[in-house]
Formats: structure tokens, C-alpha cells, sequence
């Protein structure tokens, strides 16, 4: 299939891009698959209540089909056709945080096909907060089953070009908005247990979450990388962000972590292997990789997580076969940047 590329401009949305995404509202109502951006990542968006298009998506993106799809909606009227009730939590939250980065979990009525929902009770919920996107889903009737726009495995997109790499001939339609605002996926929060679980953790922290609810926990196995219990987002439990060549985590003291870093680098290069290091600003210079990536300064982890995956991306693009990446305090939007660095690394982590 012929995939079409449309660029529209987030901050004016004119006629002609109304016209676009009518167009894109019409192809998702057909049953068609249009990948699109949200403040978060690209989104590879289809028909949630179509059960063929839940299994276009699944084909188009390689996941197998027992991971479910978050259901993206541009108001709260609209999620009462969706679900059984929606919880008082679900009312805090959405006050506060939609549309935005969070995604809440509530029991699914019929409305919602079990493919959509990889075969569970439960579905998952978005308002996503870019304009492109609340008026896509719009345009396409109200409810866009979107998962990141990336093949499965890969790092999420943050820009249309990654979309145009991993999805070209699998999609009708790329809608190109610039690059995203955020850079890592929504928070999850389960709001069907008696205490609130967050099953990913994201830009809205643990803490944010406290605050306004009181008590929330934290999925075990996000924290615990050696927990065999299955983790309660299905997703959660494949590798996952995971760049071509091999990345290693070095924690500790950071002239210790350099030195270490440099003597790995060493090695590398007597070898032949072309090489890449994940700095921040104040530690990039200590270095001697082939490429060494500034995701940021240290004390801002907004700038961070919104280059994580586009760093990732940009390793592969440059051939590195082996990266090295300082380790991020695990606090805030900090665990959410560690949890997908982990994953990204396979877990692999040298302390010294
Ligand atoms: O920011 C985001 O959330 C992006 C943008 C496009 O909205 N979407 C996204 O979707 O990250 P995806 O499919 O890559 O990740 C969805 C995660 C998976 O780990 C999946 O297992 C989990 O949500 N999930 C979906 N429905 C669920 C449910 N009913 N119960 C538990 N976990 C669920
Ligand atoms: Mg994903």
C-alpha cells in the first residue's frame, strides 16, 4: 500500500488541515490505520470499536495480539458508551490531568470488541491533550485504538520520521505534526483495584498520583526487574524500546562511572565496534566515544525523557554497536526515564 504523508501544524490548525483530517477520520472509519501525533509519542491509531482494525494494528505494528490497545477519546461523554462505570477516581483524575498524559484503566462494556482489549475485561483509557490528535479522533467518530506508532520492540516515535521508517507501506496515512512534546508514553493507572496501581510509570508521577488520591501503588515488577510475577499491563513484560546494538547502564560515582565507561570504550575500539555514550550536559566532555549523546542536563528531567528515544533512535540511524548510558535518580519522572532505559538495555546494569 501507498502510504501518504500530510504535515499539519499543531498551532494552526486551518481549513486545509481540517480537510486532512477528515480525510484521516474517514480512512479510520473505513478501517483503515492512520498514525498521528499526541503530546506523548505518535500514536498508530484505527477504529477502537472495530475489531478488524484492532487486528490491522496488531499486524501492522508485528505485537502479538495479547497486548492491549489504549482506547484515545476527545471528551468524557464519550467514555460512558466504553466502560461499565467510571470510578470517583476516575472523575479526580480527569479533572486534573485530561486531556493529558495518563491513561486509566476501568471495566469495558460490550461497546468495546475483545480485540480491541487483547482478550481482558478491562480497557484502557487516553484524552490526549495535542490538537491534532482530539481532533482526529473526532473526525474518525469518537474513539482511536492507538498504540505507539513504532514496530514492536523498537524505541516510540517522537517525530513523524521515525513513524515514516518503521510504518511506510504498513499504514494509509502519516499525519507529520513535529516533533512530540513529551518523548516518553503516558502513566497507566489501574483504577479497577481497590487501591489505584500504577502499571507504567510515566510524566505524571507517582507522586502527582498521591497527592490527589491518597493512596496509590506501584505494579511490583516495574521496580523489580528479577520479579517473575506477570506484570498487569501485558505490555510491560516484552523487551522492549530496544536499540540495534548493546547498551549497558553504568551506576555510581561519576568520575568512577567515566573511568569505567572509557575503559570499556578502550576495548571497544581495538576491536573495531563503533561506539556511543548517553551523557548529560555536565558530564559529556569526560568521554571518548565515537558519539557522545547530551540527553540533557542532570537536574532537568523533562529534557531528558523527551530525548531519550530519539537518542535511542538516532544510535541506530548512526550504526553505534555499542552504547554505554549513565544511570537517572529513580524519583518523579525520573522512573519512568529509568524504567524504559532499563528495558532498552535489557536490564543490563554495572554498579561501581
Ligand atoms: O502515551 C501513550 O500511552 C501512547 C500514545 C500513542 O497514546 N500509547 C502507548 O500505547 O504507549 P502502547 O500500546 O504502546 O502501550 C499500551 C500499554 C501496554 O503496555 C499495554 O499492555 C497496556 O498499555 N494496556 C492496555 N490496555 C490495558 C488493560 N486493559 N489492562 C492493563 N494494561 C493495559
Ligand atoms: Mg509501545
Amino acid at each position: 500500500m501507498d502510504t501518504i504523508v500530510e504535515v499539519i501544524d499543531e498551532e494552526n490548525i486551518d481549513e486545509g488541515a481540517l480537510e486532512v483530517l477528515k480525510k484521516a477520520g474517514s480512512i479510520i472509519k473505513d478501517g483503515g490505520l492512520v498514525a498521528f501525533p499526541t503530546e506523548t509519542v505518535y500514536g498508530l491509531g484505527g477504529d477502537a470499536l472495530n475489531p478488524q482494525s484492532s487486528m490491522k494494528i496488531y499486524a501492522a505494528k508485528g505485537r502479538p495480539s495479547d497486548n492491549p490497545l489504549i482506547v484515545h477519546v476527545a471528551d468524557m461523554e464519550s467514555i460512558k458508551k466504553i466502560v461499565k462505570e467510571i470510578p470517583d477516581a476516575g472523575y479526580k483524575l480527569a479533572e486534573k490531568y485530561w486531556p493529558g498524559p495518563l491513561t486509566m484503566i476501568m471495566n469495558k462494556s460490550d461497546a468495546v470488541p475483545y480485540e480491541t482489549t487483547g482478550g481482558l475485561d478491562t480497557v484502557a483509557i487516553r484524552m490526549p491533550s495535542n490538537k491534532i490528535a482530539a481532533e482526529l479522533i473526532r473526525c474518525a467518530g469518537g474513539y482511536i485504538a492507538a498504540p505507539s506508532a513504532n514496530i514492536s520492540g523498537r524505541p516510540s516515535p517522537t517525530e513523524a520520521k521515525y513513524c515514516v521508517e518503521d510504518l511506510s507501506g504498513r499504514v494509509e496515512m502519516i499525519i507529520d505534526g513535529g516533533a512530540v512534546g513529551i518523548g516518553l508514553e503516558s502513566t497507566i493507572i489501574d483504577l479497577t483495584s481497590d487501591v489505584p496501581m500504577i502499571l507504567r510509570p510515566g510524566y505524571i508521577t507517582k507522586e502527582n498520583l498521591t497527592e490527589l488520591l491518597g493512596d496509590v501503588s506501584v505494579d511490583k515488577t516495574i521496580l523489580d526487574a528479577n520479579s517473575k510475577a506477570a506484570p498487569k499491563a501485558p505490555g510491560m513484560k516484552y523487551r522492549h524500546y530496544a536499540p540495534k546494538g548493546d547498551l549497558t547502564i553504568v551506576e555510581g560515582d561519576s568520575q568512577k562511572v567515566a573511568e569505567y565507561i572509557n575503559g570499556e570504550l578502550k576495548k571497544a575500539k581495538g576491536q573495531g565496534l563503533k561506539t556511543g555514550v548517553i551523557a548529560t550536559s555536565e558530564s559529556a566532555p569526560l568521554y571518548n566515544a565515537d558519539i557522545v549523546k547530551i540527553a540533557g542536563s542532570r537536574d532537568d528531567e523533562e529534557e531528558i525523557a523527551h530525548n531519550l528515544f530519539s537518542i535511542l533512535r538516532q544510535f541506530d540511524d548512526e550504526e553505534v554497536n555499542l552504547m554505554f548510558s549513565e544511570s537517572f535518580d529513580d524519583t518523579g519522572i525520573g522512573q519512568a526515564i529509568m524504567n524504559r532505559l532499563l528495558k532498552a538495555a535489557g536490564h543490563k546494569v554495572v554498579r561501581v
